[in-house]
Order: structure tokens, then C-alpha cells, then sequence
């Protein structure tokens, strides 16, 4: 080992300063440079990187493409957001705050997928204790599982050299270490050293490679947002902890398209693919509930029927609450605002509380429309019928504006027994099946909709 040399690194984004400095120039974040040790011989560790040895270049039209077939799992949820299965060689990202069940899902892959060799390696638990969790998930065992709890690198690639295997699991990147570095694990230096030794050695071995990577408070990849840059797909494990489901998002993905989801159920067993999600998001409930309003929304590429509740009452103290779970917050305090000023509701002296049912985020605008419609059905105490819902975007003025793929929610929503849905008026429906038996309201403004509802 060479001169030994500190530096201090931002822990955000990897930038690299010779003095520590507060605030990061490169990512803005604050106090974010730690002092890492970097020995001298580690400027040419990636001498055996896989992606050197092209030293020509080539005509494009005469580089074959890629042949290899992909490895497709029992597991439709996750052979979908990787775009079809795994290709041999790739190096998937798969993000997720802790608790959530990834190492579940990753164990799961290997324990039900017994056609393939998998080594699992642990940096995190001990055999017994996987060995537990195996236990727990009773889907078929297969034999073909190999256990290493170790955290050095070389460690790793000589075991995986050996064994052979046809999959790669490392639970988890801030757990590794590589002893061509003397920082402490979990260091963005580390980080970056350990995955491109693990991408130097699964590429040489054609060897798809699942890496765990925890995420931080702020809901970025801990530490390395530089890992984004090198894997070729990265996957996000999403929900609430307290909740069943779980989808699993891809955020960017060389191997197919980044609107793929998949949803799971985590039950006693493991985590369960949801086949036909559309429906898992409606609680059943009385007809006479106010407050609940159901959004035909897009997540990803895939409809869902997703239930917005809201409850609104006379605030009890001085300032009125205000809150949204799986909601922007301030995007429901804009609506409440177009509701005030647009249709004469006075919502400024009430606490609003907002809630999506299954512990899930959504982010799509076309919500909005439900949301406002929850919202003055538990202002009014008027209930909604369960055979209706909703897809529109409001515009500040109270306009409901046109959302995409319109033909496929309401297809969806038809499918799933609902008799009408109230869209914009705007929307492009020439491609929508004009056998359709599902009554259209089509709206321009929100008062519309709300005078078709409770007057
Ligand atoms: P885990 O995979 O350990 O999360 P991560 O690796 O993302 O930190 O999942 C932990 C949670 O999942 C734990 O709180 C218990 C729950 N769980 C189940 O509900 N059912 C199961 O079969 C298993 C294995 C875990
Ligand atoms: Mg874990």
C-alpha cells in the first residue's frame, strides 16, 4: 500500500475537496465533507475495469448487439420493472429505507428461483439469522442458494469465481469494504471503490448483480448518488412501513423503460406479487361515507383505482390544521385555495386532513380532481357513490384540464364495475372504444362536477 493521503469527500455527491468545506459547491449540501483516508496505490485500481480493455474504436454498425438472453424469475412483478428479466452482466441498484423488505424480496428471489445458482452475500446478518428469514418465507426452497456473510470485496469476487453462480445478491453496498481503501465502509470513497470492483468482476463473469443500498432520511440513496451513474438500472422499494404494499419503482433502467411498477403484499409469509392490483386500493365500505372519492390514476405505465379520504371540520384552535399523507402537501393547499376563491367554499377556517389508502405516494395530477371531490363530500357530509370516480387535473382558475392516456383509465374503470367517471372536457377520447358502457361526465370547470354531485 502507497503514501497514505487524506481527502475530504462529500458524502452527498461524491465531490472531493483538499480542505474541509461547510457547504458543498458541487450539491449545495451542508455539512456534508468527511475526511477519508485514499492511499496513493488507488489511482489505478480500475486498471482490471472491463469497460478499459476496448482500446479501438469501432463502426457502430459493426458492433454485435447484445445476444444474451435474459434470466426471467418466478416473480412477474420484478422480471416486469427490470424490462423483461435480467441480463447476464448488469448491475441493478435496488434502493429502499430500512425495514422495508429488501433483503425479504432478494432472499425470496433466491429461494424461488431454484433453476438458478444464487450466492448470496450478507454483510449485514448472520446465517442463522437468514437462515430464519428463509424459514418464514414458504415458497419453493430451492438448494441452489449459497450464503457468504462477509464484507471485503476480494473476498467476495474469489468466492464468486469459485462457486460460479448465475445470480449475485449483496446485502448491503454500505456494509462492504475493499482493502485497496482505508476509509470505513459506507464512505462515499468506499462505496464507489467496492461497486466498481463488484461491475469489474460481474461483467467478466456475465453475472447479473443485485446490490441493496440503503436510503437516507431525504429519500436519496444514502450517501451514494454516485452509484446512480454507474449500474445499469436502478429499482426503488417504495411504501409505508405500517402498510401491506410495497411497489417497486424503476428509476432508470439501460435495459428496458423506467415506467414499469411492481406491487407487492408483504404478508407472515413474505412478500406476495400483486397480480391484479386495480382494486387493492378501494377499502370496501358503507355507500354513506362522505369524504372518500376515488382517482383513476396512471402509476407508471399501469391504471390504478387509488382512494383518496378527507376529512374536514371547524378547527378547534386558532390556526387551522393542515395535512396530506401520500399527498403533496402543497398542492392540496393550492386546491383548497381554488375551492375558496373559485367556488365560494370557505375552507380557511377548517383543518383539512387528507390520507391515500395503502400507505402509498401518489404523484399524479390527474388526482387532483378526486381529491377536491373528498374533500367537499366530508365538508358537506354528502357521501359519494362507490360506482363513481374521477381523472382530472385543476388548473388555478378551476378549470379541469386534460390528463394523459384518458382511454385507459376509463377502460380500467369500466373493467372494474364503476358506472361513471368525471374527466375534463378537454381530453382527446378518439381513442376510446366507443362501445363503451360507462357513463362520461365531461366537465370544463370543477363547480360542474361538484353541482352534478351534491346539488
Ligand atoms: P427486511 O427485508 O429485513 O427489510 P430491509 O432489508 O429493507 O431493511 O424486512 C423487514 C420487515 O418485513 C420486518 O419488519 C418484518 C417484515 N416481514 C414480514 O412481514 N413477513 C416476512 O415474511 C418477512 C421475512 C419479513
Ligand atoms: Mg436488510
Amino acid at each position: 500500500m502507497g503514501k497514505k493521503k487524506t481527502t475530504f469527500v462529500c458524502q452527498n455527491c461524491g465531490n472531493q475537496s483538499a480542505k474541509w468545506l461547510g457547504k458543498c459547491p458541487q450539491c449545495s449540501a451542508w455539512n456534508s465533507f468527511v475526511e477519508e483516508i485514499v492511499s496513493i496505490s488507488s489511482s489505478n485500481a480500475h486498471s482490471d475495469h472491463p469497460l478499459r480493455t476496448t482500446k479501438k474504436a469501432k463502426i457502430l454498425s459493426e458492433v454485435q448487439p447484445l445476444t444474451q438472453k435474459r434470466l426471467i424469475f418466478n416473480d412477474p412483478e420484478l422480471n416486469r420493472v427490470l424490462g423483461g428479466g435480467a441480463i447476464p452482466g448488469s448491475l441493478i441498484l435496488f434502493g429502499g429505507e430500512p425495514g422495508i423488505g429488501k433483503s425479504t424480496l432478494m432472499l425470496q428471489l433466491a429461494i424461488s428461483n431454484p433453476q438458478f445458482k444464487v450466492l448470496y452475500v450478507s454483510g449485514e446478518e448472520s446465517d442463522e439469522q437468514i437462515k430464519t428469514r428463509a424459514d418464514r418465507i414458504n415458497n419453493i426452497t430451492s438448494e441452489n442458494i449459497f450464503i457468504l456473510t462477509e464484507t471485503d470485496t476480494t473476498i467476495i469476487r474469489k468466492t464468486a469465481e469459485n462457486i460460479n453462480p448465475d445470480i449475485l445478491i449483496i446485502d448491503s453496498i454500505q456494509t462492504l469494504h475493499s482493502d485497496k481503501l482505508d476509509s470505513a465502509p459506507g464512505t462515499v470513497s468506499q462505496i464507489r471503490e467496492c461497486t466498481f470492483e463488484i461491475l469489474a468482476f460481474s461483467k467478466s463473469l456475465s453475472l447479473p448483480t443485485f446490490i441493496i443500498g440503503h436510503i437516507n432520511k431525504e429519500g436519496s440513496l444514502a450517501g451514494p448518488k454516485v452509484l446512480e451513474h454507474m449500474v445499469d438500472t436502478v429499482l426503488q422499494f417504495e411504501g409505508d412501513r405500517n402498510h401491506f404494499y410495497r411497489i417497486v419503482r424503476s428509476i432508470k433502467n439501460r435495459f428496458g423503460s423506467t415506467n414499469e411498477l411492481g406491487i407487492y403484499e408483504m404478508l407472515e409469509s413474505g412478500l406476495q406479487p400483486v397480480i391484479d392490483p386495480s382494486k387493492i386500493l378501494i377499502s370496501a365500505r358503507e355507500e354513506h361515507l362522505s369524504g372518500i372519492a376515488i382517482t383513476a390514476n396512471l402509476e407508471g405505465v399501469r391504471p390504478l383505482m387509488i382512494e383518496t379520504q378527507a376529512l374536514v371540520s371547524r378547527a378547534a384552535y386558532g390556526t387551522p390544521q393542515r395535512s396530506a399523507t401520500g399527498f403533496d402537501a402543497r398542492r392540496m393547499n393550492m386546491l383548497l385555495a381554488v375551492l375558496e376563491k373559485k367556488c365560494g367554499f370557505k375552507v380557511g377556517l377548517e383543518d383539512v386532513f387528507l390520507n391515500i389508502t395503502g400507505g402509498i405516494k401518489i404523484e399524479d395530477p390527474a388526482s387532483d380532481l378526486a381529491v377536491l371531490a373528498a374533500i367537499v363530500s366530508s365538508r358537506e357530509d354528502i357521501s359519494i357513490s362507490s360506482k363513481v370516480c374521477f381523472a382530472g387535473e385543476v388548473g388555478l382558475s378551476g378549470e379541469i384540464r386534460p390528463v394523459q392516456k384518458i382511454s385507459a383509465r376509463i377502460t380500467e374503470a369500466e373493467k372494474l364495475g364503476f358506472e361513471k367517471i368525471y374527466v375534463s372536457h378537454y381530453n382527446d377520447f378518439s381513442a376510446l372504444n366507443s362501445a363503451h358502457s360507462i357513463a362520461l361526465f365531461k366537465a370544463k370547470k370543477i363547480e360542474e362536477v361538484f353541482r352534478d354531485l351534491f346539488a
